[in-house]
């Protein structure tokens, strides 16, 4: 198994690319079952979690030809609407086929994902969703089997009761190819679904309150949907996130290019208020970090505020602050698991619940650390920039779940990285 060797205390500098969002292409790739002619992605993230949706879509019998960052998708040739546990259980995201496949062909079977690292994650919500649509639903043998009503889906009112990414996405893209409007209240806002939503909409599909909390869609009535030209995925916020993490807990000045820096306005604002400066340019920004940095106080919510995916970075930035930061964690019940091992670097992180204390700490130290969920380890990462000696991170397969390329990013800014085998 592969793993992560890290030497401590090298300043960053120069710049790098920030790859396209792991999270943005999942749901696009989704979408592309609601055409049955060729579509073309471009700016995929080469991460595992992309190769693996790309593969549920040959397994149903779609057409996918992906090289770098460019897939050629056909979904025409699709002939089966089961989207099996071995590729599920890899990845709870595969969740995001159930409302395309149901809308295109009128019935399929997703298996059921189970909870993960970090929370229990149910997908009430998404059914509730679909079942409001009209589609019959039961879960049997591990499986959501979902059947839409005789001539296809219709148009729904659908007000959430939490406000839920994946459920929106799955519901913009049922409503897209249902009969008459749908209207989702309580919507989520993430640039990710702003992103879905106009794909579906460059497929002449009405669509309006696009990126605000109540978004309206004019279903096509069952007829799939053409896309014409190539979609972009938008850059990651997240991994522009992490690098900005990077440069501030090594005290360093690193540019990012092709990121955008209207989605990351709460992590830039907390990185302000601990001390770093930016300068942003169109695609572009270059963060000044200060020697030391301030504490942080964070609450994570939905966007537009802190993200829970930025959460275990600021963790790793914050045990380097000069005072005590609170970090709590309002969107999923477990996702604390790198306290502990932040701990075996050094760190002094207390945990009540839900809320974490971090007191600063003079000096972290290498040790061997272990991932946990894919933010986590990113996390473990950053401390061991800065962590005194050697720290071997194991388990990154779920760095490479949604990183891309990171040990090749962290050394071309002049990290001391290196990925190794057991
Ligand atoms: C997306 O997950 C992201 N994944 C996650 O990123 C991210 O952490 C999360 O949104 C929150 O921003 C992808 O986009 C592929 P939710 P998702 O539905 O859609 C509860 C990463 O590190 N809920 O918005 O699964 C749920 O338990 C990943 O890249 C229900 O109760 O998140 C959670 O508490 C990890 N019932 C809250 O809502 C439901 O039916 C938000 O979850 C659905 C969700």
């Amino acid at each position: 198994m592969d793993y992560l060797q890290i030497t401590g205390g090298a300043k960053l500098s120069g710049a790098i690319d920030i790859s396209g969002a792991k999270n943005s292409a999942l749901p696009v790739i989704a979408a592309t079952i609601l055409s049955d002619q060729p579509v073309t992605l471009t700016n995929l993230p080469n991460v595992v979690d992309i190769r693996t949706l790309l593969k549920l879509l040959t397994i149903l019998g779609g057409e996918v030809e992906h090289e770098a960052e460019t897939a050629k998708i056909n979904n025409a040739t699709m002939n089966s609407t089961k989207a099996v546990y071995e590729i599920v259980s890899k990845m709870r995201a595969s969740i995001l086929v159930l409302g395309p496949l149901l809308a295109r062909f009128g019935e399929c079977e997703v298996s059921l994902p189970g909870g993960c690292a970090i929370g229990q994650r149910p997908i009430d919500l998404h059914l509730k969703a679909l079942e409001a649509m009209g589609a019959k639903i039961e879960i049997k043998g591990g499986y959501v089997r979902a059947e839409a009503p005789e001539g296809g889906l219709h148009g729904a009112k659908i007000v959430f009761d939490k406000i839920t990414v994946g459920g929106t996405e799955n519901t913009v893209m049922a409503a897209a190819l249902a009969h008459g409007k749908t209207t989702i209240v309580n919507a989520a806002k993430e640039p990710e679904i702003t992103q879905l939503c106009e794909m579906i909409a460059s497929a002449d599909v009405k669509i309006e309150g696009i990126g605000s909390s109540e978004i309206t869609i004019e279903g096509t009535g069952g007829k799939p949907l053409i896309f014409n030209e190539p979609i972009e995925i938008i850059p990651d916020r997240i991994e522009a996130g992490t690098y900005l993490c990077a440069a501030a807990i090594t005290g360093s000045t690193v540019t990012l290019n092709k990121v955008d820096a209207e989605h990351i306005n709460a992590s830039l604002a907390k990185l302000e208020s601990m001390g770093c400066r930016f300068d942003i340019a169109e695609n572009a920004i270059t963060i000044h970090s200060p020697d030391r940095l301030r504490p942080v106080n964070i609450i994570t919510t939905e966007y537009p505020g802190f993200p829970t995916d930025m959460q275990a970075q600021f963790m790793a930035l914050a045990t380097m602050a000069i005072g005590e930061s609170i970090i709590e964690e309002r969107l999923f019940e477990n996702r604390f698991m790198h306290v502990s091992e932040l701990n075996r670097l050094g760190a002094d992180i207390w945990l009540k619940g839900n809320i974490a204390a971090v007191r600063p700490v003079a000096q972290l130290f290498g040790a061997d650390v272990m991932a946990t969920d894919l933010r986590a380890s990113s996390a473990l990462v950053l401390a061991a920039l800065v962590a005194k000696g050697v720290t071997n991170v194991r388990r990154i397969y779920h760095l490479d779940r949604g990183y891309d390329n990171l040990e090749g990013k962290l050394s071309q800014l002049g990290a001391k990285i290196e990925r190794l085998r057991e």
